[in-house]
């Protein structure tokens, strides 16, 4: 019942403490590389753990558009087979949809030499600038020109190169390795980003016969080969998914036991939260959290891995409105993330910006307000707002949540809060 004068909304109920269990799905940042990756063989492949999320959605129309034949089998697997690929420019229409679409750069300009794009799209965090992305095909060789929003890539013949990035950039780490794999000879990337989802790019590149070798540390070294054949490949499980949900516990002082994650990735999450006071029992596989203590303001600084995520500086942020006192918390990656603070003051949070510091004062209620989300971890960060606010919260924008949360209302539900999904009339909000 969509339409011109509908949209979809996500309505929380107020005063609820999270008291359940959730199993974490496969992370969207290493999916988003992953899939396009696929392109780079004329082999099958078949990768599993895939999270059902529109930007996943999204490549595979991309994918088929360009001519791969893409099965989904039981759960979340998928069979790719791009051996009928021959085109290097994949339809604008769907390429304008999200940021994650400039691997198709590295990813066609490895297979064809060539590849003509739009300029990424993506939420808005402030400037997304892909010169590093650029910096990394031109030194292998590359030609590129910016011609009318698009980007326009081509080389003879990529060849190794040494590449030292000047910013540390989880794209375009991941995106000089995908144009690297196949180059002629050696390339060495330095100051390159550490997140684990690069690892898990550099795996599935391995396992479809590239040699890449140093991914997790600042210096990758990609020794090229001609041809890459098939490859089996699990995604790993979304740390930011998984942090999401345990800062959602801590915040309604509930508890939740947080299953199919790697501890390990979410290190610098525990380890703020511990400090904030909340009570973490790591195990293999999970965390169990339990919020049920007094809460203590802190000091946060987003950083690349394994600093804290830029993308739980929203829904911490929620998290420290609740403890009594000041806190901080600095963004130290995108310089526009903080656009989530005029629509979580309208529920009288007492938040004061200074640049890239929030300044946070702590220990007062919030009340529900209509809020509208501008990108995917700031709309979770206002799941997270309602559950703790006095009242019913309508959220909008729920498309942005959508993109890198499965089924959240569901997942909500399963942690025994009630997250529903609404149609309401534009013209008569409260129908
Ligand atoms: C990836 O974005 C993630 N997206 C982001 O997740 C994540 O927040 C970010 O990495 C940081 O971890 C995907 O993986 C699809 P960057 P990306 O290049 O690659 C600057 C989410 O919510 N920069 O590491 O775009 C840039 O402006 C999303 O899941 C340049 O200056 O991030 C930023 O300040 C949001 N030049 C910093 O580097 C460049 O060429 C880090 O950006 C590239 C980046």
């Amino acid at each position: 019942m969509k339409g011109a004068d509908y949209l979809e909304c996500l309505l929380t109920k107020g005063k609820q403490r999270i008291k359940g269990e959730v199993r974490v799905n496969g992370a969207k940042n290493a999916a988003v590389a992953i899939l396009p990756a696929s392109l780079l063989t004329e082999g099958a492949v078949r990768i599993d753990n895939l999270p059902k999320i529109t930007d996943i959605g999204r490549l595979v129309e991309i994918l088929k558009a360009l001519g791969a034949k893409v099965t989904f089998s039981e759960g979340r697997c998928i069979y790719i087979d791009s051996s009928d690929v021959h085109t290097f420019s994949p339809p604008p229409s769907l390429v304008n949809t999200f940021r994650a679409s400039y691997y198709l750069m590295g990813v066609l300009l490895g297979r064809f030499g060539k590849v003509e794009i739009p300029m990424p799209g993506g939420c808005d965090l402030g400037p997304r600038p892909i010169d590093q992305h650029i910096k990394g095909f031109t030194a292998l060789g590359a030609q590129v020109e910016l011609e009318q929003g698009l980007v326009k890539i081509k080389a003879k013949k990529l060849r190794g190169a040494h590449i030292y990035l000047d910013v540390v950039s989880v794209g375009a780490t991941i995106n000089i390795m995908l144009a690297a794999v196949k180059a002629e000879g050696k390339t060495v990337i330095e100051n390159a980003a550490k997140e684990p989802e690069i690892v898990d790019v550099a795996n599935f590149l391995n396992a479809m016969g590239a040699h890449v070798v140093g991914a997790g540390t600042d210096v990758i070294k990609i020794q090229g080969v001609s041809e890459l054949g098939q490859a089996e490949h699990t995604v790993i499980p979304d740390r930011i998914e998984a942090g999401t949900f345990m800062i959602a516990a801590a915040a309604t002082r509930g508890e939740a036991l947080v299953k199919d994650i790697i501890p390990k990735h979410l290190d610098p999450v525990i380890a703020k939260l511990r400090e904030v006071g909340v009570q973490l029992e790591v195990g293999p596989d999970w965390v169990k959290v339990n919020g049920n203590s007094e809460l203590c303001p802190v000091d946060v600084k987003t950083f690349p891995y394994p600093g804290f995520p830029t993308d739980l500086q929203a829904p911490m942020m929620v998290l420290l409105t609740q403890a009594p006192g000041i806190s901080f918390l600095t963004e130290n990656v995108f310089e526009g993330r903080f656009r989530h603070v005029d629509e979580l003051k309208k529920m009288g949070a007492r938040i004061k910006l200074g640049g890239r510091t929030a300044i946070i004062e702590g220990g007062h209620e919030l009340i529900s307000a209509p809020l509208r989300a501008m990108d995917l971890r700031g709309g979770a960060a206002f799941i997270i707002a309602g559950l703790i606010s006095h009242g019913e919260t309508i959220i909008t924008g729920v498309e942005h949540i959508d993109r890198g949360y499965e089924q959240i209302e569901e997942r909500f539900q399963q942690l025994g809060v009630s997250v529903e999904r609404r149609i309401i009339s534009k013209v008569f909000p409260g129908k």
